[in-house]
């Protein structure tokens, strides 16, 4: 079945990705998803599709805004359980989002959090999802930002004597393509592409951006934790809302 790489169902990988998830003080918490549902759209009466939905977990929210019919799409076996377990009001279809041909009808809003670095031919699945969208529809995903993706060797920052950061290690940004990481466990395939080759995708499928997110830590969670302070050398996500253009 699956083209693309399917961590979350190794178990090391699922057990560890489930504990950076139930801490309230997660990034995905604190600043994706804040800013994912400021983008969202009046959802009453929507029909929503959720690419690479987890655990669900918005899915279920999307429908708790208003959302007629809410689809959630994941290529996880393990996430999918957890879904179904949490949400059976919701229906949930097991697939490989990078081949979205099996999806037969079309949506009012297409999300997708965070699974979008994990999709090798971008341009292409941008122009699947424009064709699911109906008219006036939107497009709106959250993303590894591309500074995190960039270097070959892993995300990483320098630091003074006293362990204080001093600045982002950026390198290889202009290098597009697989990056193979250690994330929860060694292996974890991921996509790093520019902001350009990310924004020329959306415009060539014929989408209009209306807005991007790069969310920043605010006061309050750097006061509670300093080591939060320097997501404000590059921040964690990248999120965008574009809309598919009335004919
Ligand atoms: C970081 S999790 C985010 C889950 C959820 N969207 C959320 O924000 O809570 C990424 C999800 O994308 C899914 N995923 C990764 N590659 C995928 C693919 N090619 N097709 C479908 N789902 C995929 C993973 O299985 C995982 O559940």
């Amino acid at each position: 079945m699956n083209k693309s790489q399917n961590i979350y169902d190794n178990q090391d990988f699922f057990d560890g990705y489930k504990k950076l998830r139930d801490n309230q003080y997660s990034a995905n918490n604190l600043e994706e998803k804040p800013a994912l549902f400021s983008l969202a759209p009046d959802l009453q009466g929507k029909a929503v599709l959720d690419l690479g939905c987890g655990y669900g977990e918005n899915c279920a929210e999307f429908k708790a805004l208003g959302a007629t019919t809410v689809l959630g799409v994941d290529i996880s076996e393990k996430m999918l359980a957890v879904a179904t377990a949490e949400h059976s009001d919701i229906e949930f279809i097991r697939a490989d989002m990078s081949d979205l041909s099996f999806l037969k009808r079309k949506f009012d809003v297409v999300f997708s959090s965070l699974a979008l670095h994990y999709i090798e031919n971008f341009g292409l699945f941008v122009k699947d999802v424009y064709s699911l969208l109906n008219d006036g529809g939107y497009f709106i995903f959250s993303q590894e930002h591309p500074l995190t993706t960039a270097p070959i060797a892993g995300a990483s920052w320098s630091k003074d004597a006293d362990d204080n950061v001093l600045h982002y290690n950026l390198t290889d940004y202009a290098r597009g393509g697989k990056r193979s990481t250690r994330w929860i466990v060694d292996g974890v395939e991921k996509y790093h592409r520019t902001f350009s080759e990310i924004i020329n995708a959306l415009v060539t499928a014929g989408f209009t951006i209306e807005k991007m997110i790069e969310p920043i830590p605010t006061k309050e969670t750097i006061e509670r934790d300093k080591s939060w302070e320097k997501y404000l050398h590059k921040p964690n996500f990248l999120l965008i809302k574009a809309m598919k253009k009335m004919e």
